[in-house]
């Protein structure tokens, strides 16, 4: 292996490895929004992307993968348990997502996270060339850029927050919250989402270390030794006479290839599979679609509770109305999303056993990921988006539905706690708990005059054209090597 000057790091590679029963091994696409925003960017760039295959134990050499540079990092069966299932997805996803679900807090997980963040942090650190940059990403690595920096202190370090950031409120309960924050600030730009975000990060800084802050720059004390490791510009003397180093944390709202699903959904094959799609549907008047890897923050559960009663009150009529569903499997072994998926299916099956025909099915649903020609043609087949998120970083799938819709029609109903909503006003923005107000919303969609449909996805498609993944990442990097040139990414 060589050495790079751009390393990404995130805790799942952008592809899987699986073995087919013959024993052979093939590279598969790895679920999320995180994968589908920096694939391209990783396409583009020389660099190397350093993680985990999704399986355990696995030791396969660094390879290439579609002019993607791939250096895999081993993690073992308890690694997975502990730091993987455990800390991350059942400690940190629950309790940054507001704690939609309760967060469990064990001691083992924590030691385990903490281990397993040293040796991403270590991978990287045997890879990045001289000075090179290290963009560390999500909930998963909060502690690599604070070990990275030891291990290297020549390199710049950046950090993006695909999820949430908790209001302090929240974020308190973690036991180790100091040691979470202090191994962010090991980073030179900490990016998040949405504004709120950042703020909830800059505020925990305050309460939690007391130091001193100013709009997004935060002042990090620091040695003297220390200091002549850093680049002149980013060290300062602050009002009390000590030195410190300036961390800048910034909202990034990211993005996906608007004009790979633009082109895709361009395609004559693609829009011949979405009028197969209707055809066997029954051709409805109206097809509504949710997609969502199978997870509790994203609000299905009151999406199919307001079809439900919308069905019941006889407001609409599977003749007229579908409803498919798309529910990827995710994090099958975590309690939560078991008992997740026993409840949805159990909807699912009531509402079908209520109101289908044997012509006209209520909901289609389907617990599987597909290929992303596949769901083009759905998006295309679709007249209404359902994306009723309780908690969402960002929600990528909306970005999606809006870059295939060249045709500027279809309604995007869109949750105002998915951090999609401060970009995309034009859409039905609903709040899922208001279950009356969900079901007013899904009526207005499926109502909505052709006119106003087109204005509004006029709208909704400039600014996922405007702000597509690639300039995400320019103003990232670009914040990063510069923080006092780019002000402001976002309008
Ligand atoms: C979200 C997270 C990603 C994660 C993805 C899939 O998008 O922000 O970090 O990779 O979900 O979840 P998984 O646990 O399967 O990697």
């Amino acid at each position: 292996v060589g050495t790079y000057d751009l390393v990404v790091v995130s805790n799942r590679l952008p592809v899987d490895k699986v073995t087919r029963p013959d024993g052979s091994v093939e590279w598969r696409t790895s679920p999320g929004g995180l994968v589908t925003a920096l694939e391209p960017v990783m396409k583009q760039a020389d660099g190397a992307w350093v993680g985990w295959a999704g399986v355990a134990d696995d030791e396969s050499e660094p390879f290439e993968h579609d002019d993607i540079s791939i250096v895999p990092v081993t993690l073992s069966a308890a690694d997975i348990e502990e730091y993987y299932e455990g800390f991350s997805n059942d400690t940190l996803w629950p309790l940054y997502h507001d704690v939609i679900a309760p967060p469990t807090y064990h001691r083992e997980w924590w030691e385990s996270y903490v281990r397993v963040n040293q040796r991403f942090a270590e991978k990287a650190a045997s890879v990045t060339a001289t000075d090179g940059t290290v963009w560390v990403q999500d909930y998963q690595l909060q502690l690599v850029p604070k070990i990275l920096r030891e291990l290297r202190p020549d390199l710049t370090i950046g950090f993006f927050n695909h999820i949430p950031f908790p209001a302090y409120g929240i974020f308190s309960q973690l036991p180790w919250r100091a040691q979470i924050i202090e191994g962010l600030l090991g980073a030179d730009l900490i990016g998040f989402q949405r504004a709120a975000d950042a703020g909830n990060f800059t505020r925990a800084v305050r309460r939690l270390l007391s130091f001193t802050t100013k709009g997004t720059a935060i002042d990090v004390p620091i040695d003297e030794e220390i200091s002549e490791a850093i680049e002149p510009a980013r060290v300062s003397t602050s009002r009390r006479g000590s030195l410190v180093r300036t961390v800048h944390a910034r909202h990034f709202p990211i993005s996906i290839d608007t004009q790979s699903f633009e082109d895709l959904a361009r395609r004559p094959d693609i829009q011949a599979r979405a009028k197969e799609i209707r055809a066997g549907l029954g051709n409805p008047k109206v097809v509504m679609l949710g997609v969502d890897r199978l997870d509790y923050t994203k609000g299905i559960g009151h999406r199919l509770k307001a079809f439900g009663e919308l069905l019941a009150d006889g407001a609409v009529t599977v003749e007229d109305v579908t409803l498919v569903q798309v529910a990827s499997p995710s994090r099958e072994r975590v309690a939560a999303y078991q008992q997740l998926r026993d409840e949805v299916e159990l909807t699912v099956g009531r509402i079908n056993g209520d109101y289908s025909s044997i012509s006209h099915t209520a909901i289609s649903y389907l617990h599987q990921g597909y290929p992303r020609e596949e769901m083009v043609a759905l998006y295309l087949a679709s007249d209404v988006m359902l994306v009723t998120a309780l908690r969402d970083g960002m929600n990528l799938v909306a970005k999606e539905y809006v870059a295939s819709r060249f045709d500027d029609d279809g309604v995007l109903v869109l949750s105002e706690f998915a951090g999609a909503a401060d970009e995309l006003k034009s859409a039905l923005l609903v709040n899922p708990h208001d279950i009356d107000g969900l079901k007013e919303s899904i009526l207005e969609a499926i109502q909505m005059t052709k006119s106003e449909r087109t204005k509004r996805m006029r709208a909704l498609r400039k600014r996922v054209r405007d702000y597509d993944v690639s300039r995400w990442s320019t103003a990232f990097l670009s914040t990063l090597t510069d923080p006092s040139g780019t002000p402001s990414y976002v309008a």
